[in-house]
C-alpha cells in the first residue's frame, strides 16, 4: 500500500469520525460553526486536500449551509480546501474550474449554476485529468462526470405535495404551483415529485390549479414528459429567485379574483421562494389562510414555521451530503470507484450516484427534527415551544 493510498485512508477515517461527532455535536457547538466567519480557504488551518469545491452562490442560505458544514468536515480531519462561488454565473463558475485545475486539485466537487453550461467546464477538468463530482445539482449533457451526489429530490416534491394533499378537504381547492429554475435539472425533479403526487388529486377536483394554462392543459396526464413539464414551468419558474417570486405570485394574485382564493394551496419549490410567495399571499385580503411548502430548512424559513408564516419545508441534511462528497472525492483520489447506489441519466451518460432522504418538517416536529437533533441552535429562533 503506497503512502499516499494510506494517507487517504487515514483522512477518510478522519472526515467520517468528524461527521459523526458534528451529528452528535451539541446544539452549542452547531451554532458556533454556523456563525463562524465566511471561508475562502487559504484562511483555513491545515494540510491542503487535492479537492477544490464550487457553490452556486452565496445569496442563498442553503449554499451558505453547505459552505459551513463543508469547513466544518474539512477543519475537524485538519484539511484545508478551497471553496468557490460562481454567484449565478456560468462564466464566472468556468473560471473557477480553471482556476483550481491550475492550483494542481485532483479532485473537483460543483453544484453547477447552470446544469447544461457547466458541461464545457467539466469536460475541462475531465481533459485535464481531474475527477469530476456533481454535487446536489445533476451536470448535464456529458460524459464529463465521474459521480453525483444527491438528495432524493423526487421524493422532496412528492413530500411537498402530500403535505398540501393532508391539509385540503372537499374539492375546488385553489391551488398556485410554482418551481425552481430551467436551467437546474433538480427543479424538474422536484417537480415531477409534486405533480405524481398532485395529479390526481387535480383530477378527482380536490384542487384547481390557478395560475397555469398549461398545467390546466395536462391535468388528466399522470406522468409528464421532460418538454410537457418545461412547459408549465415556464409558466411558474421563479428562477430560484426572491423578488421573481414575490412579483410572480404579484401578478397571479392581481390576475384570479375572490373567488380563486379564500383558503389556497401553494406548491413552492424551496424555502427562499416560500418566504417571498407567502408575503405576497399574505397580504391578500382575499386569502383568508394558505399553506405553502418549501426546501432547505434555511434559518429564516423555520423561524417563519414557528411563526405559521411557512407551513414546512423539506429537510435536507447537508452534513450527510458533504460526508458523501468527501467520501467520495476520497475513494477517487485513491483510484477506487466510489460507492453508488444506482445512477442518474443526464442526458449523455447514467453517473453513478449516492442518494440520501429527506424530512418533512412542520410545526409539530420543527423542535425534534431540527434543534434535538444539534443542527440548529435553540437560541437561533424565538417562539419556539
Ligand atoms: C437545491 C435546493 C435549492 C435550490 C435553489 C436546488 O438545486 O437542491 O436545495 O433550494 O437549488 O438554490
Amino acid at each position: 500500500m503506497s503512502k499516499k493510498f494510506s494517507s487517504y485512508s487515514i483522512l477518510a477515517i478522519l472526515v467520517i469520525f468528524a461527521m459523526v461527532l458534528s451529528a452528535c455535536g451539541s446544539a452549542e457547538t452547531a451554532a458556533e460553526v454556523e456563525e463562524s466567519a465566511p471561508v475562502e480557504s487559504e484562511s483555513m488551518e491545515g494540510e491542503a486536500l487535492a479537492v477544490g469545491i464550487i457553490l452556486p452562490t452565496k445569496d442563498e442560505p442553503r449554499w451558505i449551509q453547505d459552505e459551513t458544514r463543508f469547513t466544518e468536515a474539512l477543519t475537524a480531519a485538519g484539511y484545508s480546501v478551497e471553496i468557490l462561488f460562481s454567484q449565478g454565473d456560468s462564466a464566472k463558475e468556468k473560471a473557477n474550474v480553471e482556476a483550481l485545475i491550475s492550483k494542481g486539485v485532483k479532485v473537483l466537487i460543483i453544484c453547477p449554476q447552470d446544469g447544461t453550461a457547466a458541461a464545457a467546464a467539466a469536460e475541462e477538468a475531465n481533459k485535464a485529468g481531474v475527477k469530476v463530482i456533481s454535487y446536489d445539482r445533476l451536470i448535464r449533457e456529458t460524459t464529463a462526470v465521474d459521480y453525483y451526489v444527491t438528495f432524493d429530490s423526487i421524493a422532496v416534491g412528492a413530500q411537498q405535495a402530500q403535505y398540501l394533499v393532508d391539509k385540503a378537504t372537499g374539492t375546488g381547492n385553489p391551488l398556485y404551483l410554482y418551481a425552481g429554475a430551467a436551467s437546474d435539472n433538480n427543479a424538474f425533479l422536484f417537480f415531477e415529485g409534486a405533480w405524481s403526487v398532485l395529479q390526481p388529486k387535480i383530477a378527482d377536483g380536490t384542487f384547481v390549479v390557478k395560475n397555469s394554462s398549461e398545467a390546466i392543459a395536462l391535468q388528466d396526464k399522470a406522468t409528464l414528459t421532460r418538454d410537457e413539464m418545461s412547459k408549465i414551468i415556464g409558466q411558474v419558474t421563479t428562477n430560484w429567485d426572491f423578488n421573481t417570486a414575490k412579483n410572480l405570485a404579484e401578478a397571479n394574485l392581481t390576475a384570479t379574483t375572490a373567488a380563486d382564493k379564500g383558503e389556497v394551496f401553494i406548491l413552492a419549490p424551496n424555502d427562499g421562494t416560500a418566504r417571498a410567495i407567502a408575503d405576497a399571499f399574505g397580504v391578500d385580503t382575499d386569502v383568508t389562510m394558505y399553506y405553502v411548502t418549501g426546501q432547505d430548512a434555511e434559518k429564516a424559513s423555520v423561524q417563519y414555521i414557528i411563526d405559521g408564516k411557512q407551513s414546512m419545508t423539506v429537510w435536507k441534511d447537508v452534513r450527510t451530503l458533504v460526508a458523501d462528497a468527501i467520501s467520495a472525492a476520497v475513494a477517487l483520489l485513491e483510484g477506487n470507484e466510489p460507492v453508488s447506489q444506482g445512477a442518474y441519466d443526464n442526458g449523455a451518460a447514467e453517473i453513478p450516484a449516492i442518494q440520501s432522504a429527506v424530512v418533512t418538517v412542520d410545526k409539530d416536529n420543527v423542535k425534534s427534527a431540527l434543534i434535538d437533533s444539534g443542527y440548529y441552535s435553540a437560541e437561533d429562533f424565538t417562539g419556539l415551544e
